[in-house]
């Protein structure tokens, strides 16, 4: 069994066939798939989902893409929907530096506050970081709230990833990880204890090969939880076993 711990089912490329979608992960051995909404409507209909198939669960949160898209009333939905109890984290939050899409200062200070806010919530949180690592990484040490959760689709070096686990978070690992020019990563992968590791889709986007160029989807995390076998030497059923139970502990998954 594996878990996807961050995808995007509720997106448009999955409205044609996000039942087969999910059928699929499950035939491949992806049993539970974590949906992350990045917007408010996009939250909701995370929510929806986790409603009708038993195996998804959601993280709620604003996306820094869309930080200025904050408005009054935009937490208070957030508040509202972090009591359906298939809500297993605060996100995806954070920076992005290198799209820009919302002003830095914009995305510094909504990130801040979502913060807080995912500690008023008791959730753990799912952090974002494009471009932004040392920024992000100050503001999870000034940050006073529990510090449990993930870094998404890791993309620092290793010495962030140390520094990162020992704040008390878990390494996302995506499926850029089967990509040939992307040594960097397997070397993380390999340096890294698998009791720090989660695997992920962020399905719709990053395809691990041999699927690179098509939409990505919660099954083909499979490739991603081999390539971590392979660089670490380890059976995959381990790896299956050991990235499962880190991602329910943080999650809260039975
Ligand atoms: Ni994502």
């Amino acid at each position: 069994m594996l878990i996807d711990s961050h995808a995007h089912l509720e997106m448009p490329p999955f409205d044609r066939d996000r039942g087969q979608v999910v059928r699929r992960a499950k035939e491949a051995g992806v049993e539970i798939i974590v949906t992350v909404g990045t917007t408010v409507e996009d939250c909701r209909k995370a929510l929806e989902l986790t409603r009708r198939y038993p195996g998804v669960y959601a993280a709620i949160g604003i996306h820094p893409h869309e930080a200025k898209e904050i408005r009054d009333g935009t937490y208070d939905s957030i508040r509202e929907m972090a009591r359906h109890e298939k809500v297993v984290a605060y996100g995806e939050i954070g920076l992005d530096f290198f799209r820009n899409l919302s002003p830095r200062a914009t995305q510094i200070r909504r990130f801040g506050e979502q913060l807080e806010l995912a500690s008023e919530l008791d959730l753990p949180i799912v952090i974002h970081d494009r471009e932004a690592h040392s920024e992000t990484v100050d503001l999870l040490k000034g940050w006073k709230g529990s510090r449990r959760g993930i870094i998404h689709c890791f993309s620092g070096d290793y010495a962030m990833a140390k520094q990162c686990i020992g704040l008390g978070f878990y390494i996302s690992i995506p499926g850029t990880v089967t990509f040939e020019k992307n040594e960097k990563l397997r070397s993380i992968v390999r340096d890294l204890p698998l009791e720090s590791l989660l695997v992920e889709t962020d399905c719709p986007y990053l395809t691990p090969n041999p699927f690179r160029g098509r939409r990505n989807e919660p099954a083909y995390v499979v490739h991603t939880a081999r390539k971590v076998a392979e660089i670490k030497g380890k059976p995959f059923e381990e790896v299956a076993a050991v990235t499962t139970a880190n991602a329910k502990r943080i999650f809260d998954i039975p």
